[in-house]
């Protein structure tokens, strides 16, 4: 019997908040399925009952940002094991709406006890994305974008720029590609796009033209 060759990967998209990695993770998506390739698109939180319970508490500021981070920790598990690999191995392409990095990044800013080693290793149960791009924009012009909406815990400047940074700081060491959202949609869009084919090449896996 000839064995298919599987043509998956695992690609995030992160940032803070109002970075666009829900518009460009759709985007992405859209672009992926029309190249032909069998697409995934999921997000984080989850659609887990740990997801929905984390989606309250983005609302609750008397959440310990230990129990946060835990919990994101358990949602990410459930997350991969029960869908992301599952895709993974019929042969996907699977974009996520956020992952590891978020935990890393707004977990360790929330709190001074929250050491990035620790978040790191209550996520080791999660695999590793293939490709992680980090989005990027001044929290001042992020947050504006969302003035009408009521705003979760998390979405504070002061707090965002710490998030930013360690998000900056995490790209410069694992070597994550960071590209700048400022700027019109489609012209980010083309540069995710970019990028996404480029791993896709390097990975040998076809796309229509
Ligand atoms: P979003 O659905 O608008 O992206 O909101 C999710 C919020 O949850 C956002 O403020 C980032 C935060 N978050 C964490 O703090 N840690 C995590 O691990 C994840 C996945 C999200």
């Amino acid at each position: 019997m000839i064995k298919t060759m599987h043509q998956s990967l695992f690609i995030v998209l992160d940032g803070i908040d109002g970075s666009g990695t829900s518009t460009h993770s759709n985007l992405l998506a859209g672009f992926l399925s029309l190249k032909g390739l069998k697409t995934f698109l999921t997000q984080e939180p989850s659609s887990s009952e740990i997801g929905k319970l984390l989606r309250t508490y983005l609302k609750n500021e008397r959440i310990p940002a230990s129990t946060d981070a835990l919990l994101f920790a358990a949602d990410r598990v459930l997350h991969y094991k029960n869908e992301i690999k599952k895709k993974l191995e019929d042969g996907y392409i699977v974009i996520s709406d956020r992952y590891i990095e978020s935990s890393i990044a707004y977990q360790s800013s929330q709190s001074e006890n929250i050491s990035i080693e620790w978040v790191k290793n209550i996520n080791k149960f999660a695999g590793k994305p293939d490709l992680t791009i980090i989005l990027d924009i001044d929290p001042k012009f992020s947050l504006a974008r969302k003035h009408q909406k009521a705003l979760d815990k998390f979405e504070d400047t002061s707090l965002l720029e710490k998030v930013r940074k360690v998000y900056l700081n995490r790209a410069k060491n694992e070597g994550y590609f960071v590209i700048n959202t400022d700027d019109i949609i489609e012209l980010v869009q083309a540069k995710i796009q970019e990028v996404v084919i480029e791993k896709l090449n390097q990975r040998g896996i076809q796309t229509k033209n």
